[in-house]
């Protein structure tokens, strides 16, 4: 074990839940005299906390804290649910004799960049140990912050504030330097700390102490020169290996498809295949061995697999996501070739027809669909047995599970073969994987695409924002994002050429609010920041709700052990994987690493029928990890998916510096969707109850449902699946119309324009049964036979008779 068991629930539902109970410990500094509350997280983390007097009463601006940690680098989140991306950030290591100290912030899971607030730290003393170090500092200005214009803030006199910590036990790599470079954390978490006694009369004495500014020393940034062979040369200051940027074709094209991830790809394949000309435009650098990926562990050296491509790998998102996961949102992405598809757990869902027909618009119901979910099962089938020798390992832990539903009367189903069957049932993980392989869209639609002649795709390059007059698109604007990446501008075939905006559920919606698309309010942020100046003028700014809508599959986590279930770390595999696992990976393809990391299943399903008359259907994902939550590792967590049928909506908003955030979760904001999240939970644990040597960790065997439920904090970082849908809704009610609510039509049509289309999650109306990526592929595919038979005369039509 490396201490990230809670790091997988990730893997399909990134679930950090803020821990209500790190003990709170006094701690007096014997040099200065100074009281703290602290918090320890393991035996390598301790931050404690000196508040001023009246921070119970007006809220402080300072506070005196200590980080006590072991090297590597530790830090903390000043946020507001202690998350780490758009709160300011603390980052402490020890260089010689010193402890360094660099503010950041993180817009997205990547490498924080340096704080541009104006937080200062100033140290009272600091000591480094062996490998511990320890640093005494005031902190003023770090309860609210403003990076580049991006705020947020949290207040002490409520008494309580929720913290997140961090650990690595790599050093940075320039550690005389607070602008280093550093590599992820190894332990991570938030908790939720009781300040009340945190307050002293003492404070202002204990700060004036605080007179050392000086922190660590270190060079400038290095320049590097971007060239363009077909452009103009252009010198970049960022630094990093040289860059080369290309000017675009000067081709025009029938469709330019923005983002290649699960709604991206199989359009693109599927318009080629009809003949016409499509270009594919990537912002992310290419992923699977099969494209010159080349992300990968020593042991998968001179094949042409990279850690995109060995399922037993997929859990690296969440050990190493930087330079993987999109740096313009606050949430898990994969800015990566294949988008989520590159990077997910590959779990893999024939719809349930309900998803189609409760959620979408007539025209949209699973009868109109059928055809082209078929289309889509037939290219990317999946299976339930991944190893190429039809066995599962490891299925001890699946083996407890299902024994207890067996006994409590629930079914057991073939979750593909029987998508209706959705209520009181428990089967094998179905995945999208082939021949003991990532596969999915990469290894299909985009492998039929690229040996077209009329078929483009761009990598490492950036649709900024799409370039229209009125109703009409002509282009779209191209940056750099990387080597060999496109600079400039690409043309669509005039008049008939339209562009299909597939850049996931904050990309799209970005890219149209940077297209002057959008509510008003989240336009003139737009034009108030970089963009402005190059901004659609605002009397062609088209008024419709991007951003609202916003769905995700609520998660909630709970905890059994048993004596049978056996774990397999997975994380070793990075490093130091298991010889035998590795050949027999190697050899034929069979072997646990042709699994998901950490090992799924059963997964599981409930239907619940609430006081308001909806069914609420809950999708549970089981999977052997939690030891940090139970102090053994003979755990399974069990997710709860609160999916179809769940009433509660959120938004996403954009920020000044031109990233997306979840400005209100969509978690738990009905009544129903409560209802429905306790009632399930209370079936599932009758159905195990009985079963024996089962042990309730969490909840407690003598815990209510509702007690356990009520002490997880509520957020997106807390409570998130990554199965972000909904900021461009599909709907009958145009939303330029009073009271309408849809983004984009039937043909998935952003209303008000005659050529731009919107085909990926954002689209959905609500949420799936299921993890969502085979549903997008299905939806991909039906808008390519919507697409391809509606006419320009047609879509144009439309905008004159609707606007
Ligand atoms: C860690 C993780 C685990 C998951 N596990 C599962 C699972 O096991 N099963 C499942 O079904 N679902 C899973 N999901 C969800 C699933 O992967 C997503 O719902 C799905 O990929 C969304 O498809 P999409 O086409 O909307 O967006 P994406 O697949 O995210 O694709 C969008 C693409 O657009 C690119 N892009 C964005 N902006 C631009 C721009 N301006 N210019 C050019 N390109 C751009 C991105 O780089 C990306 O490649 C998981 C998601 C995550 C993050
Ligand atoms: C290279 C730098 C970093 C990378 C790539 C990175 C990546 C990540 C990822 C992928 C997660 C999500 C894990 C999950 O949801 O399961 C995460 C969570 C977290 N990180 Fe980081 N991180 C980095 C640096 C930091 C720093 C410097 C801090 C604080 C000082 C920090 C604090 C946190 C906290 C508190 C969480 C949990 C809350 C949340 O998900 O927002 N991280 N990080």
């Amino acid at each position: 074990m490396r201490g990230l068991t809670h790091l997988v629930s990730a893997l399909l539902a990134a679930v950090s839940y803020i821990q209500p109970g790190l003990a709170q410990t006094p701690y007096t500094d014997a040099k200065t005299g100074i009281k703290f509350s602290t918090w320890s997280q393991g035996s390598g983390y301790t931050f404690g906390v000196a508040l001023p007097e009246d921070a119970l009463t007006k809220s402080a601006t300072e506070y005196i804290g200590i980080l006590r940690c072991t090297a590597g680098w530790c830090g903390l989140s000043h946020g507001e649910s202690g998350q780490m991306t758009q709160a300011l950030l603390l980052v402490a290591w020890p260089y010689k004799d010193q402890v360094v100290t660099s503010f950041r912030y993180a817009t997205g899971y990547n490498l924080p960049e340096v704080y541009s607030g104006n937080a200062k730290l100033t140290q009272i003393s600091s000591s480094v140990n062996g490998s511990t170090f320890e640093v005494i500092y005031r902190c003023e200005n770090c309860f609210s912050w403003n990076h580049e214009g991006a705020t947020g803030s949290v207040s002490t006199n409520e008494g309580f504030l929720v913290l997140g910590y961090a650990q690595a036990k790599a050093a940075p790599t320039n550690p005389s330097c607070p602008d280093s470079v550093f590599g992820q954390h190894s332990t991570f978490g938030q908790y939720g700390a009781e300040i009340n006694n945190t307050v002293n009369k003492d404070y202002t004495k204990w700060a004036a102490l605080a007179t050392k500014t000086s922190n660590g020393a270190c060079g400038g940034t290095t320049t590097t020169t971007t060239t363009s062979p077909t452009g103009p040369s252009t010198t970049s200051s960022v630094p990093g290996p040289t860059v080369t940027c290309v000017a675009p074709s000067r081709d025009t094209y029938d469709y330019i498809v923005v983002g290649a991830g699960a709604g991206g790809i199989p359009i693109a394949d599927r318009l080629s295949d009809a003949g016409k000309s499509v270009l594919l435009i990537e912002k992310g650098p290419p992923s699977s061995g099969r494209y010159d990926g080349t992300m990968k562990p020593q042991w998968l050296d001179g094949t042409n697999l990279t850690r995109f491509d060995v399922p037993g790998l997929c859990n690296q998102i969440w050990v190493d996501s930087d330079g993987v996961s999109c740096k313009d949102t606050d949430q898990m992405a994969g800015c990566v070739l294949g988008g989520g598809t590159a990077v997910n757990a590959g779990l893999w869902w024939r719809p349930n027809p309900a998803d189609w027909d409760e959620n979408f618009p007539p025209g949209w119901h699973s009868r109109d669909v059928a055809p082209a979910e078929s289309r889509a099962f037939a290219r990317i089938p999946g299976t339930d047995n991944p190893s190429l020798d039809g066995v599962l390992y490891q299925h001890e832990g699946f083996d407890v599970l299902s024994n207890g539903f067996k006994q409590a009367g629930w079914k057991e189903v073939k979750a593909n073969q029987q998508p209706t069957a959705k209520n009181h049932t428990y089967g094998r993980t179905n995945y999208m994987f082939d021949h003991g392989e990532r596969g999915g869209p990469m290894a299909t639609y985009l492998q039929t695409a690229l040996k077209r002649p009329n078929f483009g795709l761009y990598v490492n390059t950036i649709v900024k924002r799409v370039v229209r007059d009125g109703a009409h698109a002509s282009a779209v604007e191209l940056e750099c994002n990387g080597n060999g990446g496109y600079v400039g501008k690409v043309n669509l075939t005039p008049k008939t050429g339209r562009v299909i905006l597939a850049a996931g559920t904050f990309g799209s919606a970005k890219l149209l609010l940077r297209s002057g698309i959008g509510p008003a309010d989240q336009l003139a942020i737009v034009a108030n920041s970089s963009d402005g100046p190059t901004m659609v003028s605002k009397d062609q700014w088209i008024n419709l709700p991007v951003g609202s809508n916003l769905v995700d599959h609520l998660n909630t986590d709970v905890y059994v052990t048993h004596p049978d279930v056996v774990f397999y770390d997975f994380y070793a595999a990075w490093t130091d994987p298991n010889p035998n696992d590795k050949e027999k990976y190697m050899k034929n393809r069979t072997g646990i690493f042709t699994q998901s990391a950490p090992n799924i299943g059963p997964m599981f399903w409930d239907e619940i029928k609430t006081s308001d008359g909806k069914v609420r259907q809950l999708q549970y994902t089981s999977r052997v990890e939690g030891e940090d939550k139970t102090g053994t590792n003979k755990t399974m967590i069990m997710s709860q998916y609160l999916g179809r049928g769940s009433t509660s909506r959120g938004r996403m908003a954009i920020t000044p510096q031109l990233t997306t955030v979840v400005a209100e979760h969509p978690y738990l904001r009905t009544e129903g969707d409560k209802e429905a999240v306790l009632k399930s939970l209370d079936n599932l644990r009758a159905a195990l109850t009985p079963v024996k040597n089962l042990t309730w960790a969490l909840p407690l065997a003598n815990q209510t449902t509702a007690n356990y439920v009520d002490s997880l904090v509520v957020s997106a970082a807390a409570r998130r699946s990554n199965h972000w849908m909904g900021t461009a809704k599909m709907g009958l009610d145009d939303g330029r119309v009073k009271n309408g609510t849809a983004v984009v039509d039937v043909n998935t049509k952003v209303y008000g324009t005659d050529n731009i289309f919107v085909v990926d999650a954002s689209i959905f109306p609500g949420m799936s049964t299921g993890n969502p990526s085979a549903m997008i592929v299905a939806a991909s595919e039906y808008a390519a036979e919507r697409l391809l038979k509606l006419t320009t005369a047609a879509a144009k039509r439309n905008v004159e008779v609707l606007s």
